[in-house]
């Protein structure tokens, strides 16, 4: 590995517009399962019923005994780990100028990241499918003591800040990814499976734009084989060696 780390080294001190892309797999590290490869949520929770918006239409009490059992107490109780601070680091030295993420967990942000493009969205903020007024997670926890789906004050159905499976990502967060993408001297990605599109489409957008492509990531992803440089192993070990 420290043949490979060492040309990453390499890369980033002639980069310095960098794009850091994450996914589940960076907030392992904090507590927060992943939802494919080992013991992923996926495995236990089928994502077309507890993570559909057409299957959240048609009853919404699945996705929420799902944040109530599953997400809210990791994520409530999550910290940032080495990785989050390590890309906190790199921004400081000025490599990185864009943090694209798939979590939801706000954990880059908590860390001290200044430019993170969220494109499925923060679990923090859930709002009303009715009047849009916008609950904490904190509340809805509460709510759903009581009543299940939890509902807004004007008696409409709140909704997660996160984008379901059936649901377009933000419009201005895709925008803006797409023109990190395009505008990057490398992009790496850490901790992500690649097989959830349009965001796994970056990757090969920032290649296409002869942005140099690192993927770290415990199991082997299907971007692999466009990758100028690959390793199997945790985020943290990684970063932690690359800082
Ligand atoms: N270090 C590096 N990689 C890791 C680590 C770790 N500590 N732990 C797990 N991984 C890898 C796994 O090998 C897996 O390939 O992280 C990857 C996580 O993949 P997914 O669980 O599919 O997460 P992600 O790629 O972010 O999923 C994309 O799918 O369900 C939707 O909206 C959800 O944003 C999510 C999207």
């Amino acid at each position: 590995m420290d043949e490979r780390i060492s040309k990453i080294k390499k890369l980033i001190s002639i980069s310095n517009q960098i794009v850091a892309f994450t996914g589940a797999g960076f907030s392992a590290e904090s507590g927060i399962s992943t939802f494919r490869g080992a013991g992923g949520l996926w495995s236990k929770y089928n994502p077309s019923i507890y993570a559909d918006i057409n299957y959240f239409i048609k009853d919404p009490s699945y996705y929420w005994n799902f944040f109530r059992d599953e997400r809210y107490p990791v994520i409530k109780k999550a910290k940032p780990n080495d990785g989050h601070y390590a890309l906190v680091e790199l921004e400081k030295l000025g490599k990185i100028y864009r943090v694209i993420t798939q979590n939801i967990d706000g954990l880059h942000q908590m860390a001290g990241s200044s430019e993170v493009i969220e494109l499925h969205g923060n679990t923090r903020k859930i709002f009303c499918m009715n009047c849009d007024k916008t609950y904490s997670m904190d509340r809805v926890y509460n709510l759903l003591k009581k009543e299940l789906p939890p509902r807004c004050s004007c008696g409409g159905i709140l909704k997660p800040g996160t984008v379901l499976f059936g649901e377009p990502l933000p419009q201005v967060a895709l925008d803006m990814a797409n023109i990190a993408a395009r505008n990057c001297d490398m992009f790496i990605v850490l901790g992500s499976s690649l097989v959830v599109y349009p965001a796994a489409a970056l990757p090969e957008i920032a290649k296409n734009n002869r942005a140099k492509l690192i993927i770290v990531n415990i199991d082997p992803t299907p971007l692999d084989n466009i990758a100028d440089i690959v390793i199997n192993e945790s985020v943290s070990k990684v970063l932690s060696e690359l800082i």
